[in-house]
């Protein structure tokens, strides 16, 4: 009887140990994002660490392959005509005004505030016509960094 007692007593400590291990969250140095599933299945997530953007992934998606692609890499690291656009966020130093104003007129942008290191960008890419000229809103041109540093963080 008693060692059925100790038997127990054995299993029940680790299932207790298995149950506390599965509801700690976990954390890793790899995930730094914060998926929250919303209504209908939609999925936002929020980029920790790296910025306090927040964004609709979906829209900077369509507004990325809509307009971007053509000169940007989709996995965001390789180089074509334009340079790759991960850590977008990190060299604009979480700007989104000036990230917006970029996007939206390249050159009136670069006569505004004589960004050196766009201009010496320019030069290396060799790309002498105005680079951007959208007409985004604030939330389109958040959506966009918010999906360019998801994808990046892949
Ligand atoms: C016609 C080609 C072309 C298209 C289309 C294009 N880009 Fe660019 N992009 C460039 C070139 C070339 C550069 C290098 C700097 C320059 O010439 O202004 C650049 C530079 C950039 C930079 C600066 C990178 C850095 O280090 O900060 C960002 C950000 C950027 N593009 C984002 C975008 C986004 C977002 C879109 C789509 C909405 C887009 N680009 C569409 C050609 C393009």
């Amino acid at each position: 009887m008693d060692e059925l007692l100790k038997l127990i007593y054995g299993v029940f400590i680790c299932v207790l140990f298995a149950v506390v291990y599965l509801l700690y969250p976990q954390k890793s140095n790899e995930d730094n994002r914060n998926i929250n599933y919303g209504k209908c299945g939609t999925v936002s997530y929020s980029i920790k660490h790296k910025s306090n953007v927040e964004g609709n992934p979906e829209l900077g998606k369509t507004i990325f392959k809509n307009n971007c692609t053509q000169c940007h890499a989709k996995n965001m690291k390789s180089d074509l005509t334009g340079p790759p656009l991960e850590n977008s966020i990190k060299r604009w130093k979480n700007d989104t005004i000036k990230f917006g104003k970029y996007l939206n007129n390249s050159d009136e942008y670069l006569e505004e505030f004589k960004d050196k290191r766009i201009l010496e960008m320019k030069a290396n890419y060799r790309f002498t016509a105005n680079s951007h000229k959208y007409e985004f809103t604030a939330d389109e041109v958040n959506s966009l960094l918010f999906y360019i540093e998801g994808i990046a963080a892949y």
